[in-house]
């Protein structure tokens, strides 16, 4: 039974390990493609995998055409945007995901973003502080609710919209919640997204709700580049000089963002959200155990296809 981790951002060497021990326990092999960089080599190593832990690693229809003895595929983190759904089903394929495994890391990484740039990048100018600024949480899933408690350290007031989550469980956190994505924004000085990226949420963040921040409004991004409306943003922040972006998914028009709005904008060169050493162990051992689970005991908690 081989278990293939096919990760083209690796985890840190300690989640390896522990992952390893998860899988030599259950008598699996563990066979490791990192940085495989073209998909030819990702095609190559599926070929006799019976299961596989990824992170943002594309699984399309021809990847798993040639994931021969594929049974199960398990996204170590939370979006499986990456993984085509209705390709696994046909293949037979079970897909899962790690929900809340990486989530602290990706907040924690919100603040970092955050008084990076109210800090105006540590250039020695004077910046603002966080403390006191109304923060709207764009989604109250696992990251929205660690975001709402570090931003509690950091004295701010909180707002959060979740089109799915009921009210009471956002207001037993001592958070405001607001009755519609329009109004988080005309709320709040600061949006921190936390929408999966679906058919429905592509390119939904868009003029219509930024256009909603008052002066000096920032809108941070760790969720998905495609959630933003790129063309959009980019002629709102053209109008509106106060408006600030900052995001750890790197835009398409990436280039465009940085000679158009020096000072009002900043990408993480890779997505760094769940780069931690311990979102790494939390997530992988979760996939290695989910893994075992499944083909030991057929269990599919955790399963995101039909
Ligand atoms: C997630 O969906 O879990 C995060 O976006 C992290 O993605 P990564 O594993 O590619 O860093």
């Amino acid at each position: 039974m081989k278990v293939l981790v096919a990760t083209d951002k690796p985890f840190a060497k300690v989640a390896i390990d522990q992952i390893r021990e998860v899988t030599d326990a259950a008598d699996m092999e563990l066979v490791l493609l990192e940085k495989y960089g073209t998909k030819d080599n990702l095609l190559k190593a599926v070929a006799d995998a019976d299961a596989m832990i990824v992170r943002s690693d594309i699984i399309d229809a021809e990847v798993l055409d040639a994931a021969k003895q594929l049974k199960i595929v398990v996204r170590a983190g939370a979006g499986y945007d990456n993984i085509d759904l209705a390709a696994a089903t046909a293949h037979g394929v079970c897909v899962m995901n790690t929900p809340g495994q990486n989530s602290n890391a990706v907040a924690e990484l919100v603040f970092g973003l955050l008084v990076y740039t109210v800090r105006n990048y540590y250039n020695g100018t004077s910046g603002t502080e966080l403390k006191g600024k109304r923060l709207g949480i764009h989604a109250y899933g696992n990251v929205g609710r660690n975001v709402a408690r570090i931003a509690k350290g950091f004295g701010m007031e909180i707002y959060a919209y979740d089109a799915f989550c009921p009210k009471e469980v956002i207001e037993n956190d001592g958070v405001k919640a607001v009755a519609s994505a329009g109004e988080l924004y005309k709320c709040c000085d600061i949006v921190s997204l936390h929408i999966p990226a679906t058919a429905e949420t592509k390119n939904s963040i868009g003029r219509a709700l930024v256009a909603n921040l008052p002066k000096g409004g920032i809108l941070v991004n760790t969720a998905r580049k495609e959630v933003i409306n790129e063309p959009e943003l980019i002629s709102l922040m053209e109008e509106r000089p106060d408006l600030r972006y900052v995001t750890d998914i790197m835009p398409a028009a990436h280039q465009e963002f940085c000679d158009k709005f020096p000072g009002r904008y900043f990408s993480t060169p890779k997505k760094m959200g769940a780069q931690t050493a311990e979102a790494n162990i939390n997530a992988g051992i979760a996939a290695a155990r989910q893994i075992v689970a499944f083909i030991k005991d057929g269990c599919d908690k955790f399963r995101v296809n039909k």
